[in-house]
């Protein structure tokens, strides 16, 4: 196996001496790529930000934004990444480098002030402008995102030029103030055919390397087949089982964790279809939430709402379903959204596969049904979907922020009387939860008014809420029932005409 290197701004370099469980960041950092920076060390600022070459969706490779706080370097062995120094060209001597497009914005429309937070913002955005398929938007505001609560018309979160500002929610800044960097923003063109990041777009993407790393009795391991990792966690059933690393990259650096075994699963083929056929979609569990909203473009609406909300779009491209439900988080975002939708989880071991339905899945507080040695392979939802779908997230920020609760409605209302309920609830109780007494207090009855209220007393008592410095246990109740206050509201008009 070759040893383990990765491509940096056109530069190969090998990983080693680094630990299995240095972060991209301070690989980068002490190789002195210092414009990535160190702002949370938790994904949540967006100052480490940096682009790696993944397979695209509309084109062989896509410039992907990532929080470099948060992956191993170790997991882009093979890898070619891109930072905020590998944008610039180099002048002529004596001549400062030309600045990139998206830096010139930044300068000329005064979108840095300290500097500090500008090169995970100059990232972010540049992997916005190399995005294919954005394009300009009509002065209707066509392709408005159903989770910007715009309902269509002018849009102030997609620019003129197409650009989606939810690329940026992931980045912050605490002294310019986001109206210029959104001027800037809006007002990037389009990559030129010299461009050499828009033409590497054109070839495959690296392909994913087997990896073996191993330093100081600690342990990097990737597969190149779902075969071969399946053996390798039934050796080592103790092994960290990641993806995008999003959770576990936090473990790493807030909790100061680490472990003897870690295995990649995010590169397997086997864990990256997406197939809508034979009744059901099935996603698989390794595909990031950002490959998945735009390989559905909608076509599950439940999930269409939730990816806008759930955290920022650097969280959402490495972030996967497997790894939210794998780490059984009682305030998973997918997890109400998936048990509103019926969905099932399929867990593989060496010996085979079985297909759990997902309220049967979570058996306790960050605990499973899924046993040492297997891992989530795919995610199945159920065809035909319910016509009537929302998902409330209620949080402190309305973006890139964790629930206080988080409600989904998937519901099948015909001739005014509610054929079907299902409801999914997240931040309740010890495991995201469906609201099953609810279901049956509006199923066979009437979508009125006076259903509603009556179901809505009977979903404020739904779960085991908690105190917490989230919300408290009377608020979280509110919230449930008015949530579904809510969506009759939204609906009423819809149902009846
Ligand atoms: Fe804040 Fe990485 S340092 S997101
Ligand atoms: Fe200072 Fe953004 S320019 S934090």
């Amino acid at each position: 196996m070759a040893a383990a290197r990765i491509t940096v701004n056109g530069r190969e370099t090998p990983i080693s001496p680094a630990a299995p469980h240095t972060t991209t960041l301070d690989f980068l950092r002490e190789r002195g790529l210092t414009g990535t920076k160190e702002g949370c060390a938790e994904g949540e600022c967006g100052a480490c930000a940096v682009l790696v070459a993944r397979p695209g969706v509309n084109k062989p490779t896509d410039w992907v934004a990532v929080n470099a706080c948060l992956v191993p370097v170790a997991a882009l062995d093979g890898q070619e990444v891109v930072t905020a120094e590998g944008f610039s060209t180099p002048g002529e001597p004596g001549t400062p480098p030309a600045l990139h497009p998206v830096q010139e914005e930044m300068a000329v429309r005064g979108g840095s002030q300290c500097g500090y937070c500008t090169p995970g913002f100059i990232c972010s955005m540049a992997a916005e402008y190399y995005r294919p398929d954005r394009c300009p938007r009509t002065a209707s505001g066509a392709d408005a995102d159903p989770g910007s609560g715009t309902g269509g018309g002018a849009d102030a979160e997609h620019g003129p030029n197409g650009f989606d500002l939810h690329a940026l929610s992931g980045n912050l800044c605490r002294c310019t103030g986001y109206r210029p960097i959104r001027d800037a923003a809006f007002a990037v063109g389009t990559p030129t055919d010299e461009d050499p990041l828009a033409r590497r777009r054109e070839q495959s993407p690296p392909a994913p390397a087997a990896t073996a790393y191993t330093r100081d009795g600690s342990e990097f391991l990737r597969g190149s087949t779902l075969a071969e990792t399946l053996l390798l966690l039934r050796e080592r059933p103790d092994a960290v089982v990641v993806a995008g690393s999003t959770d576990w990259g936090v473990e790493v650096n807030i909790r100061s964790r680490r472990a003897r075994c870690v295995v990649a699963i995010d590169r397997l083929p086997e864990l990256r279809e997406l197939r809508v056929a034979s009744g059901r979609v099935e996603i698989g569990a390794a595909l990031t939430l950002t490959e998945i909203e735009r390989r559905l473009d909608g076509e599950v609406p439940l999930l269409a709402q939730l990816f806008p909300q759930f955290a920022s779009r650097l969280i959402r491209n490495g972030a996967t379903l497997g790894g939210n439900l794998g780490t059984g988080s009682p305030i998973s975002d997918s997890a109400p959204v998936l048990l509103a939708l019926e969905a099932s989880v399929v867990l593989a071991d060496a010996d085979g596969e079985r297909e759990v339905p997902l309220r049967d899945y979570f058996t306790g507080y960050r605990q499973s049904v899924r046993r040492p040695g297997e891992l989530i392979r795919a995610v199945r939802i159920p065809l035909p979907l319910a016509p009537v779908a929302a998902f409330h997230k209620i949080a402190k920020r309305r973006f890139d922020d964790i629930s206080s609760v988080a409600v989904a409605f998937a519901l099948d209302i015909e001739d005014g009387i509610v054929r079907k309920a299902r409801i999914g609830l997240g931040g309740v109780a010890a495991t995201p939860v469906r609201a099953l007494a609810t279901e049956a207090a509006l199923e066979g009855r009437p979508w009125a008014a006076q259903t509603v209220e009556a179901a809505a007393l009977v979903l404020r008592t739904e779960g085991t809420p908690m105190d917490d410095h989230r919300a408290s246990a009377g608020y979280r109740s509110a919230m449930l029932g008015q949530s579904l206050l809510k969506l009759h509201a939204h609906t009423t008009e819809a149902v009846s005409s």
